[in-house]
């Protein structure tokens, strides 16, 4: 488990293990690669982060994942995998995220997408993310560097 401060000084625990915090998360969040490039979207209000949401009734949190792919950047899914959960204590609410590796073999064009501005293909991430003001919140926090670190210690292909 890794604990830190994010962007808004609210504690984040992080745990690479199998749902650690919630068999039944209700948001996700998707690290994905289209074509050898990061593939982010660039929500309206937050800037630009890696496509996730909220987990719809009815619907499993892998479902969700691959749903709000398609709807923030127009991206099919050719595989994805459970890589972590973590969990922000909000100040108003705790909120628990599963993070998926994904990779998109397809982008198609959408005719909404949804509160974004849809698809961002990136060469790389900069490590200075932190300091960029163009860059979301929740790429902001521990989160995303530690996941990028899992990636990499596990070997898998990007
Ligand atoms: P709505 O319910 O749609 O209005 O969204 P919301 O942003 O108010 O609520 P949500 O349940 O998505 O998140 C509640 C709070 O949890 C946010 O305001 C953030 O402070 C925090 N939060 C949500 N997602 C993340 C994340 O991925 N990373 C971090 N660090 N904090 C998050």
């Amino acid at each position: 488990m890794i604990t830190f401060r994010d962007y808004y000084n609210n504690e984040v625990r992080l745990s690479f293990d199998d749902h650690p915090f919630s068999k039944d998360p209700r948001h996700v969040w998707v690290i994905c690669r289209h074509k050898g490039k990061w593939l982010l979207t660039k929500h309206k209000e937050r800037g630009l982060e890696f496509p996730g949401g909220k987990v719809e009734s009815g619907e499993t949190a892998k479902e969700a994942a691959i749903r709000e792919v398609m709807e923030e950047t127009g991206g099919t899914i050719q595989q994805i995998d459970y890589i972590g959960q973590y969990l922000v204590e909000g100040r108003k609410a705790t909120v628990v995220k599963n993070v998926y590796y994904a990779k998109v073999d397809k982008l198609t064009e959408q005719e909404t997408y949804f509160e974004t501005d849809g698809p961002i293909l990136l060469n790389y991430i900069p490590g200075k993310v932190k300091y960029i003001k163009k860059y979301s919140f929740v790429m902001k926090d521990g989160v995303l560097e530690n996941c990028m670190k899992f990636l990499k210690k596990n070997n898998i292909q990007l």
